[in-house]
């Protein structure tokens, strides 16, 4: 990795271990053009890409028609209203009600490390990890400084980005959009990938050609989403999982976004990513600065599984923080699905038991533990133990649970409010709403206002009373319904445009306050399922709850778009009752197991009334994530086949960082009649080496000889076909 600034021609060089990202300084405006990104060269002399005079009727050195050269130039961040037509990354409303905003490089810093982005999740690094170049720029006029921060990491293949804004002119400014990244360059026929989705089906992968116009994806409902996805990444057409070129965008926030390309009129590309601008609005005194989120930048000259990898190791190494960074997580037992909301010691009790006996490590206690929840119109916000059902206490129950060898788990939905509970009885206010208005309840429950301190402070000390009352060691955090009717009673009409955000920022910050009250405590976020699976929250937890539906066929597409850009080591995952209690399919209790191996791992059923030949295969299940979890947690994880583009099987495959093993996950979906096997090839091991299949002793088609990791790679083996349908297989190989 390095940052050079080469003077005489007035260009940056950012380097990682296969990439380069350049940018230039041109023309006495000092305009900051992007010059190149793509694979690692040596040469820092691409100032001949600088397209400074080629558009349409431009002289470009002087201002004759400027709007033509504003209109084509590449821009490393934009500006507005002069002449770019291109969407942009910056927009104002001054005093005056102006718009228009210029920005010019005036100075930069390079150094080692990279600072923290107060308030908002990032990625880190030591001094010795990542580098950092700070341009700053401004707008003379406004007297606004804007300054774009780029991190370099000696370890993974991305470029980080920044924006933060600083109002020096002595009138307040509105700031009504402030994007964190814009990477303009030329298509190349890309085909652009998005992830989709809805409760219950989340981060289904899209592939799209760039046409003429805007395209791309998008949140305005105050979290990342079921729906859509903070990422985009293009491709060319060509591109596989293993080999051509890739450009990846993440942006690490949890609230609105947009992230979108925009092919013009030259054929070039905008690609733009941040904080949704709709509804945002924010103001900015004399004197204050405005930091924006951080998004990642990836290339990969690798195929779609470099891009994968990357971002996997960018996120275990310089994102997910606390005790369970690199560690196995207990396997736990959740009773929602098993109980709803009837529940009670008794009962939880006895799951308990049965599951301590199997192998299972926590007992986690889902909604409907605390005010008078008997499901879910009521109570939210009423954060105290229903003794009524709870009887003897939250602490007798845990110690009970502890007394089993287990550990002890609760669920809560920090930032909601039930209409009924007494917290909006005594604090109507507390909602989020617009006064006059009818709210739109969803799930029947409102949105708490987090922007004031004094509700902040609130919910936090009943969280924490409650889990300084026993020995609680994992907390599941639940965000059940997404924001409408905004309005604060804490802010003045003209910070209302804040609301969102600042929402985002309170959720941080309750979060962070969490973690550091709670050090060892096992944080998992969750909403809805995975509507707010993304980059920020895995600062705070991680691991994520990835979908309400764990039907092991309908986890296979949620878990590869998911996979695609985020560790193994993050998804919850866990085996569930069947029928499947939302498709109603039935697959076998071991293609769950096999499945759910591909996350957290955990059990959400009552074990006491499943079938005793699916109870008695828990014990074998839980060996076999003990055998392999570290592998699926650290390994390398390679995409083969997936059952979204095939329709008939999914596969996938793990492989330790020293290629010594690797675990191949074979799901046949659907058998055919008149088959012969099925030819798949196992990349990532060493060419060099041979492994054994040393599971498949019961498998006389696969478990007959040694392979070299060259032959797997290339030719591959001959899965047979498994009899029935929703059938799987791990194959676990091993070098000798
Ligand atoms: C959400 C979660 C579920 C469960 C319920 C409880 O839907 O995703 O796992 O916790 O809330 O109400």
């Amino acid at each position: 990795m390095n940052i050079t600034y080469n003077e005489q021609n007035r260009i940056f060089k950012l380097d990682t271990a296969k990439t380069s990202y350049c940018i230039g300084i041109v023309d006495e405006e000092n305009f900051i053009g992007h010059v190149y990104y793509g694979r690692k060269l040596a040469d820092d002399n691409l100032v001949y890409l600088m397209r400074t005079e080629e558009a349409p009727f431009v002289p470009s050195k002087n201002n004759r028609d400027r709007t033509s050269f504003l209109d084509a130039f590449p821009m490393e961040y934009t500006g507005n209203g002069l002449g770019d037509y291109r969407e942009g990354t910056l927009s104002v409303k001054t005093k005056n009600g102006h718009t228009a905003v210029s920005l010019s490089y005036v100075s930069h810093r390079i150094y080692d490390g990279k600072p923290v982005l107060e308030g908002l999740p990032a990625t880190f690094g030591t001094e010795a990890e990542c580098k950092t170049l700070e341009l700053l720029c401004e707008d003379s006029v406004l007297q606004l400084q804007v300054v774009l921060l780029y991190t370099v990491f000696n370890d993974t293949d991305v470029i980080t980005r920044s924006v933060k804004i600083v109002n020096q002119g002595k009138d307040a400014l509105y700031l009504t959009r402030v994007l964190s990244a814009c990477i303009d360059m030329d298509n190349d026929d890309y085909e652009m990938i998005t992830m989709h989705g809805s409760w219950a089906r989340e981060r289904a992968i899209q592939v799209r050609p760039i046409m003429k116009g805007k395209q791309g994806v998008s949140s305005v409902r105050g979290e990342s989403s079921h729906q859509e996805h903070p990422f985009m990444a293009w491709k060319k057409s060509t591109t596989t999982q293993e080999s051509g070129e890739i450009y990846g965008m993440h942006f690490i926030y949890s609230g609105n976004f947009m992230a979108q390309i925009e092919l013009t009129q030259f054929d070039s590309m905008r690609a733009l990513i941040g904080i949704h601008p709709e509804n945002f609005c924010w103001k900015l005194e004399s004197g204050e600065s405005f930091q924006a989120p951080e998004a990642v930048c990836v290339y990969s000259a690798e195929g779609i599984g470099g891009m994968t990898r990357t971002l996997h190791n960018l996120y275990r190494k310089h994102l997910i923080r606390g005790e369970y960074k690199d560690k196995k997580r207990p396997i736990l037992i959740n009773n929602w699905e098993a109980t709803y909301f009837e529940f009670n010691t008794q009962k939880l009790l006895d799951i308990a038991r049965q599951a301590s006996r199997l192998g299972i490590e926590m007992l986690v206690m889902d909604d409907g533990w605390f005010g008078c929840r008997d499901d879910d119109n009521t109570s939210l916000g009423d954060w105290k133990v229903n003794e009524k059902k709870i009887d003897g206490g939250l602490k007798y129950l845990v110690e009970e649970v502890n007394k089993l060898g287990m550990k002890f788990g609760i669920w809560f939905e920090p930032e909601m409010i039930s209409p009924d509970s007494d917290l909006y009885r005594e604090h109507p206010d507390w909602a989020i709403a617009v006064p006059g208005r009818t709210g739109s309840l969803a799930r029947n429950q409102y949105v708490l206002d987090l922007t004031r301190k004094e509700v902040r402070d609130h919910i936090f000390d009943m969280v924490a009373s409650v889990l300084h009352s026993a020995n609680i060691e994992y907390v599941k955090w639940d965000m059940n319904r997404q924001l409408s009717d905004l309005g604060s009673c804490g802010l003045p009409a003209d910070r209302q445009g804040e609301l969102f955000h600042r929402q985002v920022l309170a959720v941080y910050e309750l979060q962070d306050r969490l973690t550091k009250e709670f050090p060892h405590l096992l944080l998992e976020n969750c909403s809805g399922g995975g509507a707010r699976f993304d980059p920020g929250m895995l600062y705070y937890s991680p691991q994520i709850w990835c979908s309400d539906d764990a039907d092991a066929i309908e986890r296979l597409s949620i878990q590869e778009g998911t996979a695609m850009i985020y560790p193994l080591s993050t998804m919850g995952a866990h085996v569930a009752d069947c029928p499947n209690h939302t498709v109603g399919r039935v697959t076998p209790f071991e293609t769950r197991g096999y499945v759910a191996l591909a996350g957290t791992f955990g059990y959400e059923l009552d074990v006491t009334k499943i079938p005793e030949a699916d109870r008695n295969m828990i014990p074998e299940q839980v060996a076999m994530y003990h055998k392999y979890n570290d592998l699926v947690r650290e390994g390398d994880y390679y995409r083969i086949a997936s059952y979204r583009e095939n329709h008939f099987y999914d596969c996938y495959e793990v492989v330790s960082q020293d290629k010594k093993e690797a675990l191949v996950t074979y799901i046949q979906v659907l058998n055919r009649p008149n088959y012969h096997s099925r030819r798949i090839r196992i990349p990532g091991l060493a060419p060099d080496q041979m492994y054994v299949i040393e599971n498949a002793a019961d498998w006389p088609e696969i478990r007959q000889t040694k392979y070299s990791g060259e032959a797997l790679q290339y030719a591959g083996i001959n899965v047979p076909a498994l009899w029935g349908d929703f059938k799987g297989r791990l194959m676990h190989l091993v070098q000798v």
